[in-house]
C-alpha cells in the first residue's frame, strides 16, 4: 500500500478486476465483479457491491449523517461530529456475544477522504448509487470508467428556504430537472407571491410537491427550509433505503404521498421492535434508541423533520432528554 493522496491508503496497483484496494486503520477494503470484502483484525465480511456503494454514497454525501449509518447488520459508522467510529459487528448481538465486534475512531477528514476515494474508484460509469434501480445501469462487473459527476453531487441545502432571493430555487426543466416518470400527475403550478415593496427578499413560496416531483435522486433528504435548528428535509423514495439508520435523536416523518413501510429495530442489538406502515398523510416519530430502514414500493414523497441541535445526542445519551418526543 502506498499513500497517493493525503491520508488515503490506496494500493498502487489494481486487482485482476481492475479495482484498487484500500486500508483505513486496521480495516481493509477490496471489491471484485459482484462483491465487496471488508476485513478487520477479528473477522471479515462480504456485501453486494451495489448495496455497499449505495450505502457508501449516502454516508459520504451526508458527511456521516446523524448517529449511526449501518451499511447492513454488520458494518457501518457512528458520527461523533468531528471524529467518526468505523465498526464491524458493534450493533450485532451475535458478534458482541462472541466478542468479535471491532471498532476504530478516526478524524472525520481521514475517513471522509478514504470513503470518497473508494466510492469514486469502485463506481463504474454505468452506475449511479443515488438513482432508483429503475433509473441506473449496473454496479457490477469489471472496472469500467467512472461516474465522478454523480458520486460527487452536493447535498442540496437551503440557507433559509427554497425560493428566497439568493437561496436555492425551485427546480425546472431548464435547470435539468424534468418531472420524474412516477410523478407525471403532480400539479406544477407555483404559488403567486405579491410582496409589499421592501419585503421582496423576505417573502417567498414554492410548491413542495412540484419541487419533489423533479428530484432525480432517491433516499437523499435535502434541506428546503431552516428555522434555527429545525430542518425540513423532504426526499423522494423508491425501493429500499440503502442504510439502516441508527438514530441519536428523535426524527419526525410526514408521508406526503404514496406509502413506505419502515422496519424498526433496537438500535444496539438489532432486535425487531415494530413495522410501521405509513400512508399518505400519516405522521410518525422515530425514537432516539432505534434503527430503521424504509421500503417504498412506488416512488413516494417523505418529509423528514430533523432537530439539528448539537446538544441533543449528548442529552439523550446522558438521560437528560427522553428517547421519545411527546407524552400523550
Ligand atoms: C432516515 O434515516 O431517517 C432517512 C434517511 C434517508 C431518507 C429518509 C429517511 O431518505
Ligand atoms: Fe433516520
Amino acid at each position: 500500500m502506498t499513500a497517493i493522496q493525503l491520508d488515503v491508503e490506496r494500493s498502487a496497483d489494481v486487482n485482476v478486476d481492475g479495482y484498487h484496494e484500500f486500508k483505513l486503520g486496521e480495516f481493509g477494503f477490496r471489491r471484485d465483479e459482484f462483491f465487496v470484502y471488508i476485513t478487520w483484525p477479528t473477522g471479515s465480511h462480504m456485501m453486494s457491491a451495489d448495496a455497499f456503494l449505495r450505502a457508501l454514497q449516502r454516508d459520504v454525501a451526508w458527511d456521516f449523517f446523524y448517529g449511526t449509518v449501518n451499511f447492513d447488520g454488520v458494518f457501518g459508522t457512528v458520527n461523533h461530529y468531528g471524529t467518526v467510529d468505523i465498526f464491524a459487528g458493534r450493533f450485532n448481538d451475535s458478534y458482541r456475544k462472541a466478542e468479535l465486534d471491532y471498532s476504530e475512531n478516526h478524524e472525520t477528514p481521514r475517513i471522509r477522504e478514504t470513503f470518497k476515494s473508494i466510492l469514486d474508484d469502485w463506481t463504474n460509469q454505468s452506475f449511479d448509487p443515488f438513482a432508483s434501480p429503475h433509473e441506473t445501469g449496473s454496479a457490477f462487473g469489471l472496472k469500467n470508467g467512472n461516474n465522478t459527476e454523480a458520486v460527487t453531487r452536493e447535498r442540496v441545502t437551503a440557507n433559509r428556504m427554497v425560493g428566497l432571493r439568493g437561496d436555492q430555487q425551485p427546480r425546472t426543466d431548464e435547470m435539468g430537472f424534468p418531472v420524474n416518470r412516477m410523478f407525471a400527475d403532480v400539479d406544477q403550478t407555483e404559488p403567486v407571491v405579491e410582496a409589499e415593496p421592501g419585503f421582496e427578499d423576505e417573502v417567498a413560496a414554492f410548491s413542495l410537491f412540484a419541487y419533489l416531483s423533479r428530484s432525480n435522486v432517491t433516499w437523499n433528504p435535502s434541506v428546503v427550509s431552516v428555522c434555527k435548528d429545525s430542518l425540513a428535509c423532504p426526499t423522494t423514495e423508491e425501493y429500499i433505503l440503502p442504510i439502516i439508520h441508527g438514530n441519536d435523536r428523535v426524527e419526525w416523518f410526514i408521508q406526503l404521498s404514496d406509502e413506505i413501510t419502515w422496519e424498526v429495530e433496537d438500535r444496539d442489538t438489532g432486535a425487531v421492535r415494530s413495522r410501521v406502515v405509513m400512508k399518505a398523510g400519516d405522521v410518525c416519530a422515530m425514537p432516539a434508541d432505534i434503527r430503521h430502514q424504509g421500503y417504498s414500493p412506488k416512488r413516494s414523497m417523505l418529509l423528514v423533520w430533523e432537530n439539528n441541535s448539537e446538544k441533543i445526542p449528548e442529552a439523550i445519551a446522558a438521560g437528560r432528554a427522553p428517547t421519545y418526543p411527546v407524552e400523550f
